[in-house]
């Protein structure tokens, strides 16, 4: 069948069978229309064809972040991905391999979110009491959101930790999406705490770290660029070094 709205496409699940601790290739056939996503012929394959396949996902809209995988060999939202402009007649799919796999397309988030918070992902207050009183509004100017709103777009996907070839081999580099967070809360004009970060990330396995591949910002569903955010990062704490050896100075 070949269609400009209807395909028989084969669905190949490059699959991890924690039984056996191996990769099983699992091939389906389906027939997909213009509008079908990689994560719609999944789902319609789990619910015809094949049960025991695992795979995340929530929104079905680029909103959630948990269908990421490798899609045809490129991280992708798979509710994102439709199947006619991959223009092929497999489509291979697996799962992000910079984490554990639990099972078939799923990873373990775990090690993720752990870097995410340590990078104090919260706007910090300084006063009386040290923290963010939800009490009283911080006004913020329109253009002062403007500033750091592509970097709040973070959908914790994951994508471009998979796409980072210095977190596919340093496991304690913070990564792409946690440095990009940190920049994100840095440049909000309501938070007190990037001096508490730019100490924390003032090392090899945090800003330092970054080879400046790009490939994060390449595979980035939200355009939120994190390499830009991390040079950006470097950039501040160069100067926030040099402000503090200033000071030192001036003290002797
Ligand atoms: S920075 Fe982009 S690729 Fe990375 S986790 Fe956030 S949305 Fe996903
Ligand atoms: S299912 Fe939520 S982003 Fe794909």
């Amino acid at each position: 069948m070949a269609d400009k709205y209807l395909r028989k496409v084969r669905i190949s699940v490059d699959g991890f069978d924690t039984a056996s601790e191996r990769f099983v290739d699992k091939d389906y056939e389906y027939t997909a229309t213009n509008n079908t996503t990689v994560l719609d012929a999944l789902i319609g394959i789990k619910e015809r064809q094949d049960s025991s396949v695992s795979f995340r996902y929530s929104c079905r809209m680029g909103i959630c972040g948990s269908c990421a995988m490798v899609i045809n060999g490129k991280p992708r939202l798979a509710c994102e991905t439709k199947v006619f402009d991959l223009g092929a007649d497999t489509v291979t799919v697996g799962p992000m391999r910079g984490e554990p796999i639990l099972k078939d397309l799923v990873t373990d988030f775990d090690d993720f979110f752990e870097k995410h918070r340590e990078v104090f992902p919260w706007l910090i207050k300084r006063g009386k009491k040290g923290r963010f009183n939800s009490k009283t509004e911080s006004g913020q100017t329109g253009e002062e959101r403007d500033f750091y709103l592509p970097f709040a777009e973070c959908i914790k996907c994951g994508l471009c930790v998979d796409a980072c070839p210095v977190a596919n081999t340093n496991k304690k580099f913070l990564g792409p999406q946690a440095l990009a967070q940190a920049y994100r809360y840095n440049s909000d004009s309501r938070d007190e705490g990037e001096e508490q970060r730019l100490e924390y990330l003032d090392s090899l396995d945090g800003a330092w770290g970054c080879e400046f591949s790009g490939s994060c910002s390449v595979v980035c569903p939200k355009s939120v660029d994190p390499a830009l955010a991390i040079q950006l990062l470097k950039s501040d704490i160069a100067k926030y070094r040099l402000l503090k050896k200033g000071k030192s100075k001036n003290r002797k």
